[in-house]
């Protein structure tokens, strides 16, 4: 779906619709001998309200490191990406409520920057707010905004203008894939671009693991929560029966490989019926079988450097928060 607040148009994707893909994805997932659910489906309306809080709980401090450098490096930040010069279409992947983003953008509009602003994001409610809200937080504001995929609106946002680009992709969002997948995005997003395009890449750091497990591990449990909602979802949506007292959160995280999984884990032998199609499924689950549900892979600045080498960007600057523990490195398209 695109939207813009200008026109008002809005062209349709795909011929699939949304709960079919759902519907596919969660059989596929669930079948798998490794059975998985994709992270990208937690955001549904609660799912949104739910990462609202996770970002607030005091042990995800993925959140405030990476404000502290939006909300303290806003000047640096905006002259590097006015640097190239011209009018440009700001591309944020997976904007959420744009709170880091909004100290730029704010920046950007402020400094009378010729930029048009293309939030890309696969949750309806998140487009909705921002259509409604952003106009107002940040009055003279130009959006156009994409509902979807990141790869297939990437796609589509390249073709827009044949404005420069500068791509945002914030919050540790490209580590939610393995570092193959990320070198694989990194790659398709330098193919949208041109020569001297710029992408801010949001990444949390290798650090303390305890730090690390307790950011997915809130004592409040609302990560907990935000597990299980995917679920209650698919209940939902699907017409499953998951009884969500019979799933427990896991986190993990291995130092040596950088990488924090979630895993909801079945209490119980049990079956869960779902309707797909015109068929009833079957998923059946043995007493402490794991649901993989998301990876947040942590990096080293020299991995990222190398990721961004490998995927054809120079490194144009590093941006730290003060306690050193989360970066966002600026890429240049070479
Ligand atoms: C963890 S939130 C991060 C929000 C914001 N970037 C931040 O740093 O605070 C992830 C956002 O990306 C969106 N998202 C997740 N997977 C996506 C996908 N595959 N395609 C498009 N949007 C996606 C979600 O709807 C959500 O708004």
């Amino acid at each position: 779906m695109i939207r813009t607040n200008q026109s008002n148009s809005t062209v349709a994707r795909g011929t699939e619709n949304n709960n079919t893909i759902f519907c596919r994805d969660v059989v596929d997932g669930l079948r798998a001998d490794m059975k998985h659910l994709q992270s990208k489906y937690f955001y549904d309306a609660m799912g949104d309200r739910l990462f609202q809080r996770i970002m607030n709980s005091p042990e995800y401090y993925l959140f405030n490191c990476e404000l502290e450098i939006f909300s303290t490096r806003t000047a640096d930040l905006a002259s590097l990406l006015l640097q190239p010069g011209g009018s440009f279409d700001l591309i944020e992947l997976g904007p959420g409520d744009c709170t880091k983003s909004g100290y730029l953008l704010q920046h950007l509009v402020k400094a009378n920057a010729d930029f048009t602003y293309v939030p890309i994001d696969i949750s309806t409610s998140i487009i909705q707010y921002l259509e409604t809200q952003l106009p107002q937080r940040i009055p003279g504001i130009k959006i156009s905004s994409l509902e979807g995929e990141y790869s297939e609106m990437l796609a589509k946002a390249a073709t827009i203008s044949r404005n420069r680009k500068v791509i945002l992709f914030l919050g540790s969002n490209l580590g939610n894939m393995t570092p193959e997948q990320a070198l694989a995005f990194s790659r398709n997003i330098r193919s949208h671009l041109q020569k001297g395009d710029l992408a801010l890449i949001g990444l949390d750091l290798k650090k303390d693991p305890n730090t690390v497990l307790a950011a997915y591990n809130d004592k409040e449990g609302i990560t907990r929560q935000f597990n299980l909602n995917l679920l209650k979802r698919i209940n939902r949506e699907l017409k499953a029966n998951f009884d969500i007292s019979k799933f427990e959160h896991y986190p993990t995280y291995d130092p040596a490989t950088g990488s924090c999984k979630s895993y909801l884990v079945s209490q119980e032998e049990q079956s869960v019926c779902f309707i797909a199609g015109n068929n009833l499924e079957v998923i059946n689950f043995k007493k402490g079988e794991p649901i993989y549900m998301e990876l947040s892979q942590k990096y080293t600045t020299d991995e990222i450097g190398r990721m961004a080498q490998q995927a054809g960007f120079s490194t144009a600057g590093f941006f730290y928060d003060s306690k050193g523990w989360f970066v966002d490195a600026c890429w240049k398209a070479i």
